[in-house]
């Protein structure tokens, strides 16, 4: 992809001048320079004061927004500004406000409330990006272009009739004809057969279980919907403007709507935002997740972290705040795994408005402040680490990750609640992150050469090719491994028939006859020791080596992990859910066979990875512990400007990124 340049490593956030007096403005810019900003994204909610009446623009305020920033040194990501549209819309045309599946309308009043299938607001937003990328098209501080906002973040699924008619066209264009689509949906069963378009509707609330495959058709449509408002609003762009187009991604595991690997093609550059789960003690695994999947949907290209926050959030139950040392810690993490970029929401915390507990790069209290003084340092840091932009992640591992598969698994009616999509997914990355090895997170569609080990965590749904891709990895040398509930149904959600795990069934060595998930809290043990939950199944080997079996529970003496030659590979299977010290000792065994070693030997609790530009390699060191750790490594610090030469220090809480020395031949 490739297709942006940036100068050094971006740093910014979102700016949010019409929420001030423009006194504060220039204050703002003398702050920015004093802290290192070089980008900030502007105009992203300011629809209703660009356009204050139909038609009617009003350009002035944002004329001088622009003129101060450039005059300032700094650039602009310039939104589209049609993130949530002005109340005179939706008093216009009523029928632009989305409805539940319960047929509740969402009213104006918060953020996002149109249909994302309305006509009229397709047309409206248009009109204003036509006039603000007409006339800021030229503008010298801008360098880029933010569609819209987080596409779908409140309103990705709407059950109006106007979007009950775009999914009938959306289905028509799938299936071509009603036999088809009745066939892909099953409607054999419990009366649900189609004689007609017009009788489709999305899966409104029913008197019990929705058909899946018409839920899984629905999610699908919602993210196209969502994909066509930021292809149209690019597709326009293109036309006036020449800088870079991009939207804010939302990669993580709290939201799983929009399919982004179809989408990634749609940007000039992948950005996206992460907030911590603050709650979680281990949230910074959480994060490495986020960085480690959208540098997997940016193709392994460098990408831009849009969003995350200097401090506390406003939207979780308890907004925790980070302590000092924790904003450098989480910032440099994600340019470890190949942000080229590090924003911010918000510029200035604001005084008014349901965000105004959100932290910011200048806080409430001002700029002598804990917050600002570490926003100035890690300023400081990314001008350090400029040398690294343009510079990929060295991975051997890759875990394949699928929107359908998630969406698919998910469902109702399943055998188990306790089977989420993101569980085993966490758990196989939490066990890689413990072990210093990094993971590309990829489609299954993904080319698979170049990597020795592929896992694929509850891939319920996947489609043949994408398993046959397995397969030739293994075949070729490769080491895979599945866990339960994978390879189960097709891509219309219909069972594979023959036995479980159907679609990994040969390459695996097994087959399972019956599925038995556990109770709520019930554990059971394996003859190794590890213990184990959720999930079991009475599965029966073809070929392939019992590594566990169960000796409690419903299936004592039943295979638990398995492991199955396969030409020059093998393929394992992981028929429960371990737990985590059974998790990382099956991952330690994988990475063992599969010859993979982690990007420097390190203490538990310190994350390690390695950047490269050919022959040129950037180690990243990040300490989450409270002690201080030594490690071998030999070249300079690029924050500190040290040298080392064979052990480096990294005291608690503290970063160190190595220019590593090139390798010299002593052996
Ligand atoms: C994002 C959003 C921002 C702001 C932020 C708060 O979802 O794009 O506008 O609301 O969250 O954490
Ligand atoms: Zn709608």
């Amino acid at each position: 992809m490739r297709r942006w340049q940036g100068d050094g490593i971006y740093f910014g956030g979102d700016y949010n001048p019409e929420q001030w007096p423009e006194r504060t403005w220039s204050e703002d810019v003398e702050l920015m320079r004093r802290a290192g900003v070089n980008l900030v994204s502007v105009g992203i909610f300011s629809w209703a004061l660009l356009e204050p009446t139909p038609g009617r623009f009003e350009f002035d305020w944002l004329d001088r927004v622009l003129d101060l920033l450039h005059g300032g040194g700094i650039q602009v990501d310039l939104a589209t500004a049609t993130a949530s549209p002005p109340p005179w819309l939706a008093r216009a045309h009523p029928e632009t406000l989305p409805r539940r599946a319960d047929g509740a309308i969402l009213w104006p009043g918060g953020r996002q409330a149109y249909c994302p299938s309305s006509p009229v607001f397709r047309e409206r937003s248009l009109d204003l990006v036509r006039a603000v990328a007409g006339r800021y098209a030229e503008h010298p501080a801008v360098v880029m272009w933010h569609v819209s906002n987080e596409l779908g973040c409140h309103n990705v699924h709407c059950y109006c009739d106007v979007s009950a008619e775009a999914f009938r066209d959306w289905l028509r264009e799938r299936y071509g004809d009603l036999d088809r689509l009745n066939d892909a949906w099953g409607t054999a069963f419990w009366s649900q057969r189609y004689g007609d378009w017009a009788e489709i509707n999305p899966p409104r609330t029913a008197p019990t279980f929705a058909n899946p495959t018409q839920q899984l058709d629905f999610l699908r449509f919602s993210s196209d919907e969502q994909r066509a408002q930021l292809r149209a609003e690019r597709k326009l762009l293109k036309t006036l403007v020449s800088q870079p187009v991009t939207t804010n991604f939302m990669i993580g595991t709290g939201i799983k709507h929009m399919d982004y690997y179809s989408w990634a093609g749609d940007v000039d550059l992948v950005s996206n935002d992460h907030y911590l789960t603050a709650a979680d003690p281990q949230a910074h695994l959480g994060l490495a997740l986020s960085a480690d999947h959208t540098r997997g949907v940016a193709g392994g290209d460098p990408w831009l972290l849009m969003e995350h926050s200097t401090s506390a959030v406003n939207w979780q139950p308890r907004n925790v705040a980070k302590l000092p040392g924790q904003l450098r810690r989480n910032s440099l993490a994600h340019v470890a795994r190949g942000a080229d970029g590090v924003l911010f929401f918000q510029w200035r915390a604001a005084r008014a408005g349901a965000e105004k507990f959100h932290s910011a790069l200048v806080p409430h209290a001002g700029a002598d402040t804990k917050v600002f003084r570490e926003v100035c340092q890690l300023g400081a840091d990314l001008k350090a680490l400029a040398e690294v932009r343009g510079s990929r992640v060295d991975a051997d591992v890759a875990i394949l990750f699928d929107w359908e598969a998630w969406w698919g698994v998910e469902l109702d009616s399943h055998p188990s609640v306790d089977v989420r999509y993101a569980d085993r997914l966490t758990a196989l990355y939490g066990a890689l992150w413990r072990a210093g090895v990094t993971a590309d997170i990829v489609h299954p569609s993904a080319d698979l050469t170049g990597y020795r080990l592929v896992l694929a965590p509850t891939l319920y749904l996947v489609r043949d090719a994408d398993a046959d891709a397995l397969r030739r990895f293994v075949e070729a040398g490769g080491t895979a491994a599945v866990t339960y509930f994978s390879g189960i149904v097709d891509s219309d959600d219909h069972i594979r028939l023959g036995g479980y795990p159907g679609a990994f069934r040969e390459l695996l060595g097994i087959h399972t006859e019956e599925f038995f998930p556990l109770r709520e809290g019930e554990q059971v043990r394996l003859d190794d020791g590890s213990t184990a939950d959720v999930w079991t199944e009475w599965l029966h080997t073809d070929g392939a080596e019992v590594l566990a079996s169960y000796t409690d529970g419903p299936l004592p003496g039943v295979p638990a992990l398995t492991r199955h030659p396969v030409g020059a590979g093998t393929a394992w299977y992981v028929g429960t859910r371990l737990d985590e010290p059974a998790t990382d000792r099956l991952v330690a065994r994988l990475l063992d066979e599969a010859g993979v070693a982690p990007a420097a030997q390190a203490p538990t609790g310190v994350e390690v990875v390695r950047r490269r530009d050919g022959e040129r390699t950037w180690l990243f060191v990040i300490n989450h512990t409270e002690a201080e750790v030594r490690l071998s490594a030999t070249g300079t610090d690029l924050l500190t400007g040290a040298r080392c030469a064979g052990v480096l220090t990294v005291p608690a809480g503290e970063v160190a990124v190595i220019r590593e020395d090139p390798a010299t031949d002593s052996a």
